[in-house]
């Protein structure tokens, strides 16, 4: 029977870690695959629409994320789970719940991101009109020991998706 894993990409607004995680998601839905998508910008719309951005709040909403995600993965579902996640002590817990589970980093320099700036957060928070933002006046850690580290700023989309598919094959989730 196909195993059950939820692969969580963390990173940065705008690294490319819903980029990703979409186009891996078609793939392994080619192949067959079960696959639940939990991204940030969603959940925060609909289960956690009540939290906001303090540290308390941050971790009340992966909180959730993870016991849904523990219910999936145990159910051989592929879960594929994007959220900023800034945390590291948040992070392991995460990890020791749910068991199962491949963390990614996705790796973009913040000079990137925002040159980037997909939805103009990083141009508002630099300019002062959201206080709170990830990267330029909130923490972000980074993970010490993520199963993957990828670098969109020197790999494309297909070739970070590819080494995420190698990683799973790797741990025998594929
Ligand atoms: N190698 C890459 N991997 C992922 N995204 C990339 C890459 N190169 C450029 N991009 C672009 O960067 C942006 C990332 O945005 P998004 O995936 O929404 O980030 P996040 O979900 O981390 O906030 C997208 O516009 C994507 O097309
Ligand atoms: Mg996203």
């Amino acid at each position: 029977m196909s195993k059950g894993v939820t692969v969580w990409f963390t990173g940065l607004p705008c690294s490319g870690k819903t980029t990703i995680a979409d186009r891996l998601g078609e793939v392994l839905r080619g192949r067959g695959e079960k696959v639940e998508r939990l991204d940030g910008d969603t959940v925060r719309k609909g289960l956690t629409s009540d939290l906001g951005f303090s540290k308390e709040d941050r971790a009340e909403n992966i909180k959730r994320v993870t016991f849904v995600a523990k219910l999936l993965t145990r159910n051989e579902v592929k879960v594929l789970a994007t959220f900023v996640s800034p945390y590291i002590d948040r992070r392991q817990k995460t990890r020791e719940e749910i068991g199962e589970f491949m963390m990614v980093y996705v790796r973009t320099p913040v000079k990137e991101c925002i040159r980037r700036d997909v939805k103009g957060m990083y141009a508002k928070a630099l300019a002062g009109e959201i206080k709170g933002f990830t990267g330029i006046d909130d923490p972000y850690e980074e993970p010490v020991n993520p199963e993957l580290v990828v670098d969109t700023d020197k790999e494309t989309i297909e070739e970070s998706v590819q080494k995420v598919l190698a990683e799973m094959e790797k741990r025998g989730y594929l």
